[in-house]
């Protein structure tokens, strides 16, 4: 069919032609951003999920969501390597600015602008131009510990945002990547924040450990956050999924081929995608046939192969490797780490820095004491197929 009028794009964060299947937080988010808004108590919201499922693609629609209400937004992504106070100086200075324009937010503001001020120097950012603008206001943001100033910086930005009538929220994608300290000092003020009824919402996505890491930070994250799971897509709304936006183009799919894919992708998001977009184009149409999704099953292993799972795995030294294909050598996971020595010929306790590295790396993750898993869906599938 027409590959110009082909509605699937694959690819990381990108909207798909049809959202399905996440009404639930997506309203979440709404009641969320409304309360925050009239000051009432908003619980943050922490997406959980693998790999390819659509945290990306929600983090922006929520933001979306949150701008409607009358929320400014900031919306940063955690990189390896960055620190969290990096990363948020230059949203927070926006933010500051934006609200020092509203007469009745604009000393609050300018006193936020100044502690950010000192906070900057007193954490060796390098922000151009800042340095000589403003002073900075002693005794806020300046003590040097990142538990202390971030709230304080938190709680003047959401002084300022409620004095404006407005609210701020924050949205960081791949939490995961965030230092222990760092993650311990974005609870603690985010905590701070709730407690005062202050109109900031924070929105964050990572991988499933996050909700640990968070627990094992601060005990009391657990009530702070909601976790809403972002998984595979039930039957129906991967149905829709791929459905509707074919239909929206004049064109259809036969049920046996839209079960087809339904099946063999297990509902997951990248691969519906994936699939989706080299069937339009490879099929004859208007109307999609099982045969035709069948011969495209190849082209859509052979692309993910060669791209969502290919750089992946390239990020792993040969070590690391073996670690990995001695999981996949063992069936579907989660995988013991006593089956993984065991599978590898080792001690257990000689796996621990590999172990480590490789969860660093983001490709795998401890679902439970003792276990291990993929983060990316399917990718011990994957594996078999590389290497055998
Ligand atoms: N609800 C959904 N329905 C259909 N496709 C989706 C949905 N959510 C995400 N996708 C698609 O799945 C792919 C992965 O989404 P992305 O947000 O990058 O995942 P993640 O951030 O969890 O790794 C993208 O191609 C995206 O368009
Ligand atoms: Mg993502």
């Amino acid at each position: 069919m027409d590959p110009y009028r082909n509605p699937f794009a694959p690819g990381a964060g990108s909207r798909p032609p049809e959202l399905a299947g996440r009404d639930l937080v997506l309203e979440q988010a709404r009641i969320a951003s409304g309360r925050a808004i009239f000051g009432r108590h908003a619980r943050s919201i922490i997406l959980l999920g693998l790999r390819g499922t659509g945290k990306t693609v929600l983090l922006n629609e929520i933001e979306g969501i949150g701008r409607q209400a009358g929320l400014l937004t900031s919306k940063v992504e955690s990189p390896e390597g960055k620190g969290l106070a990096q990363l948020l100086v230059p949203e927070m200075r926006r933010v500051m600015r934006s609200l020092s324009v509203a007469e009745s937010a604009k000393d609050l503001a300018d006193r936020g602008l100044r502690a950010l001020r000192s906070f900057v120097s007193i954490f060796k950012i390098e922000v151009a131009g800042f340095e000589v603008e403003v002073d900075g206001e002693p005794g806020l943001a300046d003590s040097g510990d990142l538990q202390a100033d971030l709230p304080d910086l938190f709680l003047t930005i959401g002084q300022a945002a409620k004095a404006a009538g407005k609210g701020w929220m924050l949205l960081i994608d791949e939490i995961q990547y965030l230092s222990e300290p760092d993650l311990s000092a974005l609870i603690v003020a985010v905590h701070k924040v709730s407690q005062a009824g202050l109109p900031v919402l924070f929105v964050g996505a990572g991988l499933p450990q996050v909700a640990r890491l968070a627990g094992d930070a601060k005990s009391y994250a657990e009530r702070l956050f909601v976790y809403p799971e972002v998984g595979p897509l039930d039957r129906v709304s991967a149905e829709k999924a791929i459905r509707n936006p074919i239909r929206e183009e004049g064109a259809d799919i036969s049920d046996d081929a839209l079960a087809e894919i339904v099946t063999l992708t297990k509902g997951y998001p990248f691969f519906l995608q994936e699939w989706a977009s080299i069937l339009w184009d490879s099929a004859q149409g208007p109307t999609i046939t099982l045969a035709e999704t069948q011969k495209a099953y190849r082209g859509a292993i052979a692309s993910l192969d060669e791209g969502f799972f290919k750089v992946r795995i390239d990020r792993l030294t040969k070590a690391e490797v073996k670690f990995v294909q001695a999981m996949a050598a063992l069936g579907d996971g989660p995988y013991s780490m006593a089956d993984i020595a065991k599978e590898m010929g080792r001690q257990m306790n000689s796996l621990g820095p590999a172990r480590a590295t490789i969860i660093h790396k983001g490709m795998i993750y401890s679902p439970s004491f003792g276990y291990l898993d993929f983060t990316v869906p399917l990718f011990a599938d994957f594996i078999r197929r590389r290497f055998s």
